[in-house]
């Protein structure tokens, strides 16, 4: 079982040109779930699904973290102001963030787009095709539930170690 810091020091890894892009930093600024925001909810939810990944010996790694990390910026500036109903912004959020993951990272790998495209399943009827998109399914309820216990611990550590600076 992979430490904390180890499990924080592969995120940095393999993440690092999504977390300095501006994308990033803006999702700070975005409040998701009670009491948080996109990005730290991303990564929670990146934390969250490494350690299920755990339990599985040919899980991608780098891309549920690279989705992970890009899952959610579909809502940065789109939510309530262009996605006005609940039903919009549930489906249109994924597709949104696809897009601008790929703004930040020239290209999806096939694993990438599934995580990201379909991690919204049950609630949208298109299911994963991956084991990485399902298990993001889980991690990002897990994640929504337990978001605002872990904004003042984790999160705030986890920025702390990443030199990311979030803006007043
Ligand atoms: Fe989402
Ligand atoms: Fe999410």
């Amino acid at each position: 079982m992979r430490s904390k810091e180890e499990l924080e020091n592969e995120i940095m890894e393999a993440g690092k040109d999504i977390l300095s892009s501006e994308w990033f930093l803006k999702g700070f600024e975005q409040p998701h779930h009670f009491g948080s925001n996109v990005s730290d909810h991303e990564l929670h939810v990146a934390f969250v699904s490494l350690k299920i990944a755990g339990l599985f010996r040919n899980a991608d790694r780098r891309a549920l973290i690279r989705a992970c990390l890009c899952h959610d910026m579909g809502l940065i500036g789109n939510r309530k102001a262009v996605y006005t109903t609940g039903r919009m912004c549930i489906t249109q959020h994924p597709l949104d963030s696809a897009k601008r993951a790929e703004e930040i990272l020239g290209a999806l790998t096939d694993i990438e787009r599934d995580i990201i495209v379909n991690h919204m399943f049950p609630l949208v009827l298109n299911p994963p095709k991956t084991g990485e998109g399902a298990l993001i399914c889980v991690a990002d309820k897990i994640c929504a539930i337990f978001d605002p216990i872990m904004i003042g611990r984790r999160s705030a550590r986890f920025r702390e170690r990443m030199n990311i600076s979030v803006r007043a």
